[in-house]
């Protein structure tokens, strides 16, 4: 079983992650709301994977014989001044996640929770990816912003990303695709 301390702390980050999967929702409508398709799909994509963020948690808690307790999640936002905006704030989202996932690294090693110390190296190496994808859309959208083009070059870019398999979010799941 897991330690009550952890447990706790891995609880607190399924909200996160679901925190992730919600605000990442939230700048998929607001995308679109911008006429930004493919970005708002890049965006659809990545919340897809922070609900199997959400469920690697979730079910590692119950492998373990302990009990998922489900938090309130914060108050959404809705709305962004400027893509750029938004995208800035998906690049702080990943690195505060990151922080907590190093918080949950430090209390399983020290209640030697060899388990949940093998489980964490899974998501401190996505953290790796995960900073550095949002940081790179930042980077990019700073560099075309000025321009229409560019940021219609962008759109198209980031809206080749493929959707994990299955996902419920992608729109051919449920016969919406145009
Ligand atoms: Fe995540
Ligand atoms: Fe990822």
């Amino acid at each position: 079983m897991i330690g009550k301390k952890l447990l706790d702390a891995m609880n607190e980050q399924i909200k996160h992650e679901l925190e992730s999967y919600y605000i990442y929702l939230s700048m998929v409508a607001y995308f679109h709301s911008q006429n930004l398709d493919g970005m708002a799909h890049w965006m659809r994509c990545q919340a897809h994977e922070e609900m199997i963020h959400a469920m690697k948690f979730f079910d590692h808690i119950i492998d373990r014989g302990n009990e998922v307790k489900l938090l309130d999640l914060k108050q959404l936002k809705t709305s962004w001044n400027s893509p750029l905006e938004a995208w800035k704030e998906a690049y702080a989202q990943e690195q505060f996640i990151t922080s907590k996932i190093h918080n949950l690294v430090k209390i399983a090693r020290k209640e030697n929770d060899f388990a949940s110390d093998t489980m964490l190296n899974w998501f401190t190496k996505e953290q790796i990816e995960e900073e550095a994808n949002a940081d790179k859309n930042v980077r990019q959208m700073e560099r075309v912003e000025n321009s229409r083009e560019g940021v219609f070059m962008l759109d198209r870019e980031l809206g080749t990303r493929i959707f994990p398999a299955g996902s419920p979010l992608d729109p051919a799941a449920y016969n919406l695709a145009t």
